[in-house]
């Protein structure tokens, strides 16, 4: 996108807002490194736990403070209890899990004890926040569904322990492998619009709690969060349709987008497609529907084709939600919990980026150009 007239770049794109040692998105080299570990190694490897640990303090923990780390996730694995009546009167109406999810995020702040220092205070809340995110998503999906609340069982682990709130039985090891892998690709990317906006609110020397509650509305825009849903719905259409090319022919020359492909950054594959391909292959070959894992293999190429016949020189490729949305069903998680998921996944990077900018702050506070009008009178509303 280029510059408008008085210098304006609309989106922002390519503007450079902040400074960090977090990761490193190469949109040309379709290169995404976190921590200084390539996502590859790191996704496919870490346990969530280690990635938040690494994202948090720069380096892996060793097995002693992996230990420790968990006992103080495991420690602040619960709801308060006006979260939880938050949460029951959401399910009453059907909320929306995004909208419930920022809630309830927001209602943790009742149950907050005040450190005294902020970068403590900070550290304190992250933990309540990254361990609750999952409770909250299980917890309101049971009550959504009409089925009874499942405790929390916080020595399984943040990946096992979500799936087994929301099932009631404890995973297999692939699906943890999987579960996990996928937290890991999407805990952290770059100066993200929810990312931007959470180190914006913590500029302003807010708290934490706000913070990621602001970051949760950016996230649920289908420009952002949104889209792995449709993503997986175009898969289930063809297959029921039968015809692939009819299909999206007729779908992009109705001037419709092919949801999981395109990226504002990245203009080759986007490098977390790859390791999710990989970790929800391991999946299916575990015990799922490999039939649909061929449908979404072939969809993809095609898809692929076609948008570069539709529109050339766009470097349209598949991007992350594509294959979340083939894991994540893999995972029998419903499209409707595919945000509040990836939301799980990226409240660790959120938190570590709020920390980096709470260490070195400066209120952010770009300014806007006006191409209003100019001198003009007042007219009393009669004469209008
Ligand atoms: C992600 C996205 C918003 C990035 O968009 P962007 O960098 O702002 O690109 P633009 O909206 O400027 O689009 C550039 C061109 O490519 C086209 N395009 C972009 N993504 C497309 C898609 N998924 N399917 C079809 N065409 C697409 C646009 O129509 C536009 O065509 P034009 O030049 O003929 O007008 C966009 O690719 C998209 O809407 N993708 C689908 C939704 C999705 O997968 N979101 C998850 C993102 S992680």
């Amino acid at each position: 996108m280029n510059a408008t007239s008085t210098g304006f770049l609309p989106g922002l794109e390519g503007v450079v807002a902040a400074e960090t040692r977090l990761s490193s998105v190469d949109g040309q080299a379709g290169e995404l490194i976190v921590r200084g570990f390539p996502i590859e190694e790191l996704a496919l490897h870490a346990s969530f736990e280690e990635t938040i640990f690494l994202l948090w303090n720069d380096r892996l923990p060793n097995a002693k403070e992996l230990l420790a780390f968990r006992n103080a996730l495991a420690t602040e694995s619960h709801l308060p209890d006006a979260t939880l009546q938050l949460l029951k009167a959401a399910a009453k109406t059907n909320c929306d899990s995004m909208d419930t999810l920022r809630m309830a995020i927001d209602s943790l702040s009742l149950a907050n004890d005040d450190t005294g220092m902020r970068i403590d205070q900070m550290k304190a809340d992250g933990l309540r926040l990254v361990a609750c995110f999952p409770l909250i998503v299980a917890t309101y999906w049971r009550l959504l569904t009409g089925k009874p609340v499942i405790e929390a069982r916080p020595e399984l682990g943040i990946a096992a322990n979500y799936l087994y709130m929301l099932t009631g039985a404890e995973p297999s090891d692939a699906k943890v492998k999987g579960l996990s892998t996928y937290l890991n690709t999407v805990a952290d990317h770059g100066l993200n619009a929810s990312t931007f906006t959470a180190r914006v609110i913590t500029s302003t020397e807010s708290d934490l709690i706000s913070a990621l509650t602001g970051a949760l509305g950016a996230l649920k825009g289908p420009l952002h969060g949104g889209a792995p849903g449709p993503a997986l719905d175009m898969v289930f259409e063809i297959r029921e349709q039968g015809d692939a090319e009819v299909y999206l022919r007729r779908k992009i020359e109705a001037g419709e987008r092919f949801m999981g492909f395109g990226h504002r950054v990245y203009k080759v594959r986007d490098p977390r497609a790859d390791v999710l391909a990989i970790a929800a292959r391991e999946m299916y070959e575990a015990g799922g529907d490999m039939e649909l894992f061929r449908l979404a293999g072939e969809v993809e190429a095609l898809a692929l084709r076609l948008l570069e016949e539709y529109k050339p020189g766009r470097n349209l490729k598949t991007n992350v939600e594509y294959y979340t949305a083939l894991l994540l069903h893999g995972l029998d998680l419903p499209t409707a919990l595919f945000t509040p998921t990836f939301s799980i996944g990226r409240a660790a990077g959120w938190t570590a980026h709020c920390l980096e900018q709470a260490s070195q702050n400066r209120l952010i506070r770009p300014q806007s150009v006006y191409i209003g009008e100019h001198g003009r009178s007042w007219v009393s509303v009669e004469d209008r």
